[in-house]
């Protein structure tokens, strides 16, 4: 696999000592969830400011209970749960796994305590520890796919670990920093466009590595001729959209979209606010005046897509935007803002989701959201690849979501 270890190569080979590299990379994974929690108080772990969002408390005990649940109740013969009543808290949407506490009321949970949730993942820590130690080399082929999609599912709540505080924040007129000292990633911002040639090429993941289903299977697409911005829209070009009556001429949006700006009442990204005749955005390193250079993030699919029409262009397709990232042409594809397509989030040709509970991974969602490709600046390390299928609804945007153009026009 490409590397599932956070900022340092893995100490141990996957082939030659496959138990020392699970129990590595289970290690530093777990650690890293505690790490992004570390800066976040007791009273910020357990709030919950939407129902899309989740508290910070309850992304570390359900990443907890996804090891308990399909590794260590399965897999580790007289484990006993650290407490039988966590599975009803902290199943998340595992219709398979059992009745579950409703994702709306997830911040009303004071119990269990912080203490509790940190006792309930070291309990589980050590029982993973030791299933890996103790298992036969057939043992440790049957249950390495399931550790894997574990680490991989909790990097996934990283990255919402921090969205989903900073729309908290974003809640609270002082308007807290999660790290005061953070900043953001520079942008490397290439000019001009990537072409792309009419022609069959193959998307899809490679079979290197690991992946989600909803990668596969890989596939045959006609795709092109096309152009694709090298860079991301930046808020500058944003601010210009703005200036230019963006958000209130109903001709470049949407029906939809329209609907959720008058609604929402949306005139700029989420979290900017104008103050004293200029525009600033809350960070996760607190108030900031908008950078121009920097990439426009926090939009939805519907301002995306109104930008795309107010610039003359549009968004890529998925299969598009993944041809470019593979042809290594594409500035910042990756680790600063998710990217909207134009595609609708479906099953790709042949897609069949796995029976029982982990079926429901991804294969369930495949309706109504559009996919974002590429990865944020809050997503963990090793955690990004050109065949990725991040998916939300149109009118999401607190995730680090931003966009780059396409163009048909010859
Ligand atoms: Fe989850």
């Amino acid at each position: 696999m490409s590397s599932i270890a956070i900022d340092r190569p893995a100490a141990h080979s996957r082939a030659s000592d496959p138990a020392a590299y699970w129990r590595d990379a289970y290690v530093v994974v777990r650690a890293e969830t505690e790490r992004r929690a570390a800066p976040l108080s007791a009273e910020d772990q357990v709030v919950q400011s939407m129902p899309d969002a989740s508290p910070t408390k309850w992304h570390r005990a359900h990443t907890t209970w996804f090891f308990e649940e399909f590794l260590l109740k399965p897999h580790a013969g007289g484990y006993r749960p650290f407490d039988a009543r966590f599975a009803y808290l902290f199943n998340s949407y595992y219709v398979a796994a059992g009745p579950r506490h409703a994702r709306p009321k997830r911040g009303l949970l004071t119990r269990p305590s912080m203490a509790e949730v940190a006792a309930y993942r070291a309990h589980v820590d050590t029982a993973v520890g030791e299933l890996i130690g103790r298992a036969s080399p057939a043992a440790l082929a049957r249950i390495a796919p399931i550790v894997e999609i574990g680490l991989h599912h909790e990097q996934q709540h990283q990255e919402l670990i921090l969205t989903d505080i900073l729309h908290a924040f974003d809640q609270n007129p002082t308007l807290p920093a999660y790290e005061a000292a953070w900043l953001p990633p520079a942008p490397t911002s290439a000019p001009g466009f990537v072409e792309i040639p009419e022609g069959i090429r193959t998307i899809g993941h490679d079979g290197n590595g690991f992946c989600f289903d909803n990668e596969g299977p890989a596939h045959r697409v006609l795709a092109g001729p096309v152009r694709i911005a090298r860079g991301l829209v930046t808020n500058g070009e944003w601010l210009a959209f703005m200036a230019d009556g963006g958000y209130a001429t109903p001709g470049l949006w949407l029906s939809d979209g329209w609907a959720a700006v008058e609604a929402e009442g949306w005139r700029a990204p989420g979290y900017w606010r104008e103050i004293d005749g200029r525009w600033h955005a809350l960070t996760l390193g607190g108030l900031r005046p908008v950078d121009p250079a920097a990439p426009v993030m926090h939009v939805s699919y519907y301002e995306a897509d109104a930008f795309g029409r107010w610039a003359g262009k549009h968004l890529p397709s998925e299969a598009e935007w993944e041809i470019a990232a593979r042809g290594g042409e594409l500035s910042d594809a990756f680790g600063l803002v998710w990217q909207w397509t134009r595609s609708a989030y479906a099953p790709y040709p042949g897609f069949v989701a796995a029976e029982g509970a982990l079926g429901e991974y991804n294969g369930k969602f495949m309706i109504n959201q559009m996919v974002l490709r590429g990865s944020s600046l809050a997503t963990p390390a090793g955690h990004s690849r050109a065949s990725y299928r991040n998916f939300f609804y149109p009118p999401a945007r607190w995730q680090f979501s931003g966009l780059r153009l396409a163009d048909y026009r010859r």
